[in-house]
Formats: structure tokens, sequence, C-alpha cells
């Protein structure tokens, strides 16, 4: 279940069974604090995980190829720019230049077979700020 500090409504993200184990990640598009950045969502541990595609150490995206987020072993998310490594679970750093860093969560749910994620009062879906066809909010 979503903390409470996330607010929005949720957005639907794909089929749960779009997201193997220790698979390939989903990359869909935000907004944060309005400005257009990627996030992924993938599964670890059985368990669906979502972040920003934000390196804590430069703020650039991290996958080596697009979707391809964990390492060879696939136990941690590596930053393919310095080789950050981060813990798929809860985001933390536990190697590289990322010090005390953590990847920026985003909040998801799977229910019903599929994968949802919550926008936060920072963190919004791409069509949220999007003015409709003739213009309006
Ligand atoms: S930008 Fe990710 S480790 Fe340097």
């Amino acid at each position: 279940m979503p903390t409470p500090e996330f607010r929005g409504a949720a957005e639907h993200l794909c089929a749960s069974a779009e997201l193997a184990e220790r698979g390939l990640a989903l990359v869909f598009d935000v907004l944060q604090y309005g400005e257009p950045v990627r996030a992924f969502a993938l599964r670890f541990d059985g368990r669906v995980v979502a972040y920003l595609n934000r390196c804590v150490h430069v703020p650039t995206e991290m996958d080596w190829q697009h979707g391809v987020f964990l390492d060879g072993d696939q136990r941690f998310i590596l930053c393919s720019t310095h080789g950050a490594a981060y813990e798929p679970l809860d985001g933390r750093c536990v190697g590289g230049p990322c010090g005390r860093g953590r990847l920026t969560a985003l909040a998801v749910e799977e229910r019903d077979g599929q994968v949802y994620w919550y926008p936060s009062r920072d963190i919004r879906p791409v069509s949220f700020d999007a003015p409709g066809p003739r213009g309006e909010p």
C-alpha cells in the first residue's frame, strides 16, 4: 500500500506479468517539480519497486541499456556511469560514489494482476500538468 505522503490517484503502469523477476524494468516518464524525468519499475524478490531514473552521484540516467538496471549478478541496481550500486528493495546506496544517498522511490501497488504507481506532491504523471486539447488545464 502507498505510504501516507503519497496522495495522487493510482496511475496504471502495466500488467504484473510484464515485470519478470529481476528482468527488464519498465521505463516511464513522469514530472518531478514540473520537469520531465524518467522513472522505472522492476520486480525484485517478488516485489515491484519503482524509482526515478536518476543517480544520486550525478543526476543522470542509470540504465546500461534501455530497461537494464541490475548488475550482471542481478543483485544490485547499478549506475552505468560510475558504478554506484543501490539496494533494489529500498534504493539505498551500498557501494560506489553515491555515499549515503538513496534513489527517489515512487509508491507502487500491485493488485488484480496490474501494477499502479501513486503520484506525490513532487512527482506527477506527465499528463497531470499537460494542458487539455483546447489549452485548458
Ligand atoms: S553518475 Fe551514477 S555513479 Fe556517477
